[in-house]
């Protein structure tokens, strides 16, 4: 190339945004160029506050020296090592790290890049874990109306998201079924942390098990507390019944812990929290403190037992150029670190009380008709408009960014999961500037 790269950061065309109005956006770009702690920056030099850790996932705050300065360090010493028949040791490093803090028996790990890869890899593990235990025909996934899986086919087949499957609907994987979901707000609408009623929609996979019989279904998904389908809290009992299912009929479950994981419940994980131990948990985002993309499988020892007891050769075909990539390594360390330093878990779990009484603070404010929490989530329900739905939601997220706060909103709902390093006055700020534009957009 004799020419010199030439670059113009007004032109926004090129660009195929993910998950968004492209036209809208490009016809009033909202940019952010810079973060630090609990702030970005916007193109217009503003602070906005960040309420939604990125996307559920800048858990110990933006920018933070030591896992900059990990990642630096790693980029100077060594950029990529294969991690097909060779290893690097900041990868075993990270993993038994990792393997350290898991809940129960979970001490094996595979890494990906995503949470999407991760779901579909723990799928793939799902299926063929069945395989090696001499089970072929344990085919069947289950997930559960609502749920978020990532966008892979794997995750989206297993997903419950009408909008993110009717565009690809050849695609979608033929051997899943679908729980119903467990929000309801004429039994649960305000309540604080996992509502009383709904334990009873688990016995819908008892259901599902017969109507397919038990020998055909190899795992059942679902997400611990569902975040990007709108912060659904776990009915009481309602996890333990899944579980118990699960032993029942020697189903697999997993729990996509890509939102939960590190921290979010004030908990290491949400398995922690609950205190269930599912058979295989995925993570990303926190994993890195989302500065470098990775996600990953966690596995209980007698899944990974299973392979390593077949003929002594490759034991999965699977995996990706970047499993395990040295920077993701290096900021993943840095980062539990950090979150161990910090106490950040803790930390979570002490403003959790804090948190609840904030969100809760906006019954009664127009158009809203339901608060949910738990950990630090919240939930904040909305009437739609009459014959528009999403909009009265996307006004206020409008609203909220021009008046200094990130949130995420899903249809009509809006969705809080802020730095696990929020302070108190900046939980008040969060209420307040939703609480005003809520009157807005009335
Ligand atoms: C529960 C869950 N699983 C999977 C994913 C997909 O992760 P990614 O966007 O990193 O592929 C997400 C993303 O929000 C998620 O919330």
């Amino acid at each position: 190339m004799s020419q010199p790269l030439r670059s113009d950061p007004n032109n926004l065309e090129a660009l195929w945004m993910p998950f968004t109005a492209n036209r809208q956006f490009k016809r009033a770009p909202r940019l952010l160029v810079g973060a630090k702690d609990m702030h970005y920056t916007a193109a217009d030099g503003r602070k906005i506050l960040d309420g939604t850790a990125g996307l559920w996932c800048v858990n110990a705050g933006h920018c933070r020296e030591p896992i900059t300065a990990a990642i630096r360090e790693q980029a100077g010493r060594m950029d990529f090592a294969p991690g097909f028949q060779m290893g690097h040791p900041i990868a075993f490093e990270f993993a038994s790290r990792l393997a350290a803090i898991l809940p129960g028996d979970l001490d094996h790990v595979f890494f990906a890049n995503s949470g999407s890869e991760a779901v579909d890899t723990a799928l793939k593990i799902a299926l063929a874990y069945h395989r090696a235990v001499g089970k072929p025909e344990r085919q069947r996934l289950i997930g559960r109306v609502r749920g978020y899986h990532g966008v892979g086919f794997g995750g989206m087949s297993v997903g419950g998201i009408a909008a993110n499957r009717k565009q690809f609907g050849a695609g979608l994987l033929g051997m899943v079924d679908h729980l119903p979901h467990t929000h309801d707000l004429a039994h649960n609408a305000y309540a604080k942390g996992q509502p009383e009623w709904g334990a009873h929609l688990a016995d819908e996979l008892e259901r599902l098990v017969q109507l397919h019989d038990p020998s055909t279904i190899a795992a059942v998904i679902v997400e611990p507390l569902a975040g990007s389908t709108g912060v659904l809290v776990p009915p009481k009992g309602y996890l333990e019944r899944l579980r118990a299912i699960c032993d029942k009929h020697g189903i697999l479950l997993i729990f996509d812990e890509v939102i939960t994981g590190f921290g979010r419940l004030g908990a290491g994980f949400a398995a922690d929290y609950f205190g269930i131990v599912p058979d295989l948990m995925t993570v990303a985002k926190g994993i890195t403190n989302a500065t470098v993309p990775m996600g990953a499988v966690f596995a209980r020892k007698g899944i990974y037992e299973a392979f390593m007891n077949g003929p002594d050769g490759i034991e999965l075909f699977h995996g990706y150029t970047y499993s395990g990539h040295p920077l993701a390594a290096a900021a993943g360390l840095a980062t539990l670190e950090l979150y161990r330093q910090e106490g950040l878990f803790e930390r979570a779990a002490s403003l959790a009380d804090y948190w609840q009484s904030a969100i809760h603070s906006l019954k009664g404010v127009p158009s809203v008709i339901d608060l949910r929490n738990l950990g630090l989530v919240g939930g904040i329900e909305l009437e739609p408009r009459p014959g528009r739905p999403g909009s009265r939601a996307y006004d206020v997220f409008v609203d909220c960014f021009e008046n200094g706060l990130l949130i995420r909103v899903t249809a009509d709902i809006i969705a809080l999961s802020p730095p696990l390093i929020v302070e108190k006055n900046q939980i008040d700020q969060m209420v307040d500037t939703i609480d005003q534009a809520l009157r807005r957009a009335a």
